[in-house]
């Protein structure tokens, strides 16, 4: 788009307006007078323009266009471009000023058709949505595969070995295969023939011995304990919750290689009334005070998905916040 020229809708409309009077050199002519631009630029709005006219029947496109205030014709025309699937994830990330130029946006649009990695430059890392490569749908506490993509991008090389004792879905399992890295994951209640039943309370198997990176997704003191999965008879109260914790930690530095790696993702509980309030930090002096030194404090927050529409009202109504904030600590072994 020429500089300096305000790419808003008054714009788009006049494009369109010339688009229905004129054609050829003429409306080559008529945009050049009005943007008082080349005619390689000119061709190139006018092109832009006319891949808008048709966007005008999307009304879900229309919405996110709207969100994410997007008002640049060139960079319509790009997303317009994408998959249905990738628009909004584009869009949010324009939103949040993460992609900002057309470039940005193909480079990005061809990243995501080619499933091509990439990875998180700062350490707030937001994701819309799991990959659907990784893991089971609708397992209850399932990651964003993309969340371990980037620990084993940042922490581990090909054919380290990586240990998930609380596998779940087996997200880890599906991204180390990916990434070409070793993995064995276990769980209580296995779900698929890749996770071995085993109870991390008896501490790691043999086989673990001298892993590279231990990622650990426990099931959050209270948070799922009305979901039947997580209704775990050991986790009577914060005590027992932090004795379990506290012997994980042990066990997990007996396991691990010399400076290796645990990346624990967890989220604060807080309950004011019932005084059982557990915030992450505690779990990092837990790390500490068995020789882990932190390597970095990510933010991953969890999507607003999170909460039932009963459960927004209801905060609404008495006032309080909905808590999304959830932590990745990266600890490595001294
Ligand atoms: C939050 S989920 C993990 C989800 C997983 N990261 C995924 O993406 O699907 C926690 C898992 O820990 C398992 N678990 C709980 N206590 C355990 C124990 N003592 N030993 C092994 N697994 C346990 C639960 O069965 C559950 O599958």
């Amino acid at each position: 788009m020429p500089s300096g020229w305000k790419c808003d809708l008054v714009f788009i409309n006049k494009m369109k307006e010339l688009i229905n009077k004129y054609e050829g050199k003429e409306l080559i002519r008529q945009v050049r007078g009005m943007c008082g631009v080349s005619e390689k630029e000119a061709l190139n709005d006018i092109s832009a323009a006319k891949e808008l006219k048709s966007l005008e029947t999307d009304i879900n496109f229309q919405k996110l266009q709207n969100k994410a205030k997007i008002l640049k014709p060139t960079l319509l025309m790009e997303i317009a471009k994408c998959k249905p699937e990738q628009k909004s994830e584009i869009l949010e990330k324009i939103a949040k000023e993460e992609l900002t130029s057309v470039n940005d946006v193909k480079n990005f649009r061809l990243g995501i058709e080619n499933n091509v990695f990439q990875p998180k430059l700062f350490t707030v890392w937001n994701f819309n949505g799991c990959d659907t490569r990784y893991g089971i749908p609708d397992f209850p506490g399932r990651v964003p595969g993309q969340i371990i993509e980037n620990i084993l991008y940042y922490y581990t090389y090909e054919n380290d070995l990586v240990v998930d004792p609380m596998a779940g879905s087996g997200t880890t399992y599906d991204v180390a295969m990916q990434m070409k890295r070793v993995c064995l994951c276990y769980d209580l209640q296995p779900i698929r023939p890749e996770i071995k039943q085993h109870d991390i309370r008896e501490g790691f198997p043999e086989e673990t011995k001298g892993c590279s990176l231990i990622f650990l997704d426990p099931p959050y003191y209270k948070k799922l304990a009305n979901k039947e999965r997580y209704n775990l008879p050991y986790i009577k109260n914060r005590d027992a919750w932090l004795a379990f914790m506290e012997k994980l930690v042990v066990n997990c530095s007996s396991t691990l290689s010399q400076k290796g790696i645990v990346a624990l993702l967890i989220s604060d509980f807080i309950d004011e009334e019932e005084q059982e309030s557990l915030l992450t930090c505690e779990y990092y002096n837990m790390f500490r005070k068995s020789h882990f030194n932190i390597v970095n404090r990510i933010q991953v927050p969890l999507t607003t998905d999170q909460y039932s529409r009963h459960e927004v009202d209801r905060a609404k109504e008495g006032k309080t916040l909905l808590n999304i904030s959830r932590d990745l600590y990266i600890f490595r072994k001294l």
